[in-house]
């Protein structure tokens, strides 16, 4: 049997077991895929007992994704511009550290019907989940990426790592009203904030992505859909297709994630 888990402190509410058994069935594919509890100090060896134990592959969940990064051996350029890593891959005695967060945003957009090319994508947040977003909106070839960050100087840093890219960075301030889709990667709507922007700006807005996702509608949702006829998404789709970029990372076939849906959405 194949062995998978998910590491993180907490972990007990993981839905990613779930999600990759599923996936598995659609392929006929024997697998484990455990919870793993690492204490706060012990990640290295937590991991390392895994792999040792014929691990094969293990996802990273807070708060590790910047030590799972610091771990690797090789490094994918995506995760490499994100600075973290939600995905480690044990092969030929070496660890091997991807990101697919951001490929489940952008997943999950097209799901939607929602395309990011040649179209001015707005990015709200610059923190860990907003870096691990970028190299996969750019690989859509949007026609321009704004990244907006309350912080200016983090929203620059990761413009000064895509030197070419049609990507710049602004303060909430500078933004003027023409985004045709918004993503917001901030922790705002978890905590009952929305970012200090003016929302006249979203007015020709189609669609917007809060990466938060609960059973009601989001704050941030609700607050785009008060300012502008946009498609309001959730995060539930990109925690499905981030495991499912995963999957194909780990067996080389892409999974079907119609049917999960459904099911996490009724959990
Ligand atoms: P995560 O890993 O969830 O992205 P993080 O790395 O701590 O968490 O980043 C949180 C993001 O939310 C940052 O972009 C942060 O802005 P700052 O860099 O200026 O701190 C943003 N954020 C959090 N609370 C916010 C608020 N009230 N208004 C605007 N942005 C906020």
């Amino acid at each position: 049997m194949k062995k998978f888990a998910v590491i993180g402190n907490p972990i007990e509410q993981s839905k990613s077991p779930i999600i990759h058994q599923d996936f598995a069935k659609q392929f006929d594919i024997a697998l484990t895929y455990e919870k793993l509890l690492s204490p706060i100090s012990d990640f290295k060896p937590t991991i390392n007992s895994f792999f040792d134990a014929g691990g094969i592959g293990i996802n990273v969940t807070m708060p590790f994704k910047d030590e799972a990064f610091a771990s690797c051996d090789e490094l994918s350029p995506r995760a490499k511009l994100a600075e973290a890593v939600n995905t480690l891959t044990y092969k030929d005695g070496k660890l091997l550290g991807d990101t697919t967060d951001g490929e489940g945003v952008v997943r999950d957009l097209l799901f939607h019907g929602i395309e990011l090319k040649g179209r001015r994508v707005l990015l709200i947040g610059a923190g860990g989940a907003g870096k691990g977003s970028v190299a996969s909106i750019l690989d859509q070839q949007p026609k321009e990426l704004i990244i907006a960050n309350r912080t200016l100087s983090k929203a620059q840093h990761i413009v000064d790592k895509v030197p070419g890219a049609p990507v710049v960075a602004k303060g909430f301030s500078e933004l003027d009203g023409n985004y045709d889709v918004v993503i917001n990667s901030t922790s705002c709507s978890l905590t009952g904030e929305l970012p200090d922007i003016d929302p006249s700006v979203f007015k020709n807005t189609v669609a917007a992505y809060d990466m938060c996702y609960k059973k009601e509608k989001t704050l941030f949702n609700n607050w785009l859909e008060l300012h502008s006829k946009a498609l309001t998404i959730d995060g539930l789709g990109m925690l499905i297709e981030q495991a499912a970029e995963s999957f194909r990372i780990w067996h080389g076939v892409v999974p079907d994630t119609t049917e999960i849906r459904k099911v996490l959405r009724d959990l």
